[in-house]
């Protein structure tokens, strides 16, 4: 395994691996590498015939008063994840090496962007897809892994490479959890003990409002106001958003008859979690 934190030595050896016919998947990341990340890897190296982890904490999808500086990094501890999992490259770029000359061109998809993390966060997906893109046209790869943890981020991320043709195939994988349910995520570092035994009140919300829905239930407003309940008795959670959406178009829905979305995004303490499920009516 390389770690590689220069586009053209990356390019270079991608194009080596094209010319012999080789299949590349790609996982971006921001590092701080769990079993989330650790799970897309391992799917990537079954189905490719190399594997590029990328490691970047990506400014342009931060907003001003967010958690840049502060996000946790540790290269050392991901290089021996990724080694662990038989990943070829390593892709570490600094900030100045994706964004050179002051780059001005940005990539954003109108529509699914508004909504749901996008109203909290206004220039959030505008970065991720412009990282993404760029990393797509770096590594040339053929499939490229996203946890279904960001569901927004997946849906945008299909999206742009529909409408922008982007010559890959991205692959959903399912949200790895905690042993006690919560979702596992680099920023839960953040949470002290009191805040950790806390933040059990999103997948709990969710866990009743997904038995309502099993049970019938069939509107969603209702099944909103649910997890609302549940989540309002914890006095460490601060809601952001209660969301029952289309999972394709992710507008609101009222009535409950296809694919879902529920969504939420809670503040425990002064950590935003986010966590969701699909249900679907047929
Ligand atoms: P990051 O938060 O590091 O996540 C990298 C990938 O791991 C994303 O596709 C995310 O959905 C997935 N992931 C995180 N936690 C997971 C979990 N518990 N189960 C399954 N998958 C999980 O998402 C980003 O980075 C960035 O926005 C990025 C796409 C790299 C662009 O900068």
């Amino acid at each position: 395994m390389v770690l590689i934190k220069n586009i053209s030595e990356i390019k270079d050896l991608v194009s080596e691996w094209k010319k012999e016919g080789k299949t590349i998947g790609l996982v971006p990341t921001m590092g701080y590498l769990h079993e989330g990340h650790e799970s897309l890897i391992k799917k990537a190296r079954k189905e490719n015939d190399k594997v590029i982890v990328s490691v970047f904490v990506n400014p342009t999808q931060f907003g001003p008063n967010e958690d840049l500086e502060s996000y946790p990094r540790n290269i050392e501890k991901d290089r021996e994840l990724c080694e662990s999992c038989g990943v070829d490259v390593v892709f570490n770029p600094e900030p100045v090496e994706m964004y050179k000359n002051n780059a001005s061109t940005y990539i954003n998809v109108q529509g699914l962007t508004e909504g749901l993390c996008g109203a909290s966060r206004p220039i959030h997906f505008r970065g991720v897809c412009t990282v993404v893109s760029k990393l797509f046209n770096i590594t040339m790869a053929d499939r490229a892994y996203f946890g279904e943890k960001d569901a927004q981020q997946l849906a945008v991320v299909k999206k742009m490479v529909e409408d922008l043709n982007f010559n890959i195939d991205v692959v959903g994988c399912p949200i790895i959890r905690e042993k006690d349910g919560l979702a596992k995520s680099s920023r839960n570092t953040y949470l002290s003990k009191e805040e950790r035994v806390a933040a059990l009140i999103l997948n709990k919300s969710l866990n009743l409002a997904l038995k309502k829905l099993k049970n019938g239930e069939a509107s969603g407003e209702n099944v909103i106001n649910v997890i609302k309940g549940v989540i309002k008795e914890e006095p460490l959670a601060k809601i952001d958003y209660v969301e029952v959406v289309d999972s394709k178009t992710l507008k609101p829905v009222k009535k409950i008859e296809n694919s879902i979305l529920v969504a939420i995004a809670v503040y425990i303490g002064k950590t935003r979690l986010i966590d969701n499920f699909t249900f679907n009516r047929e």
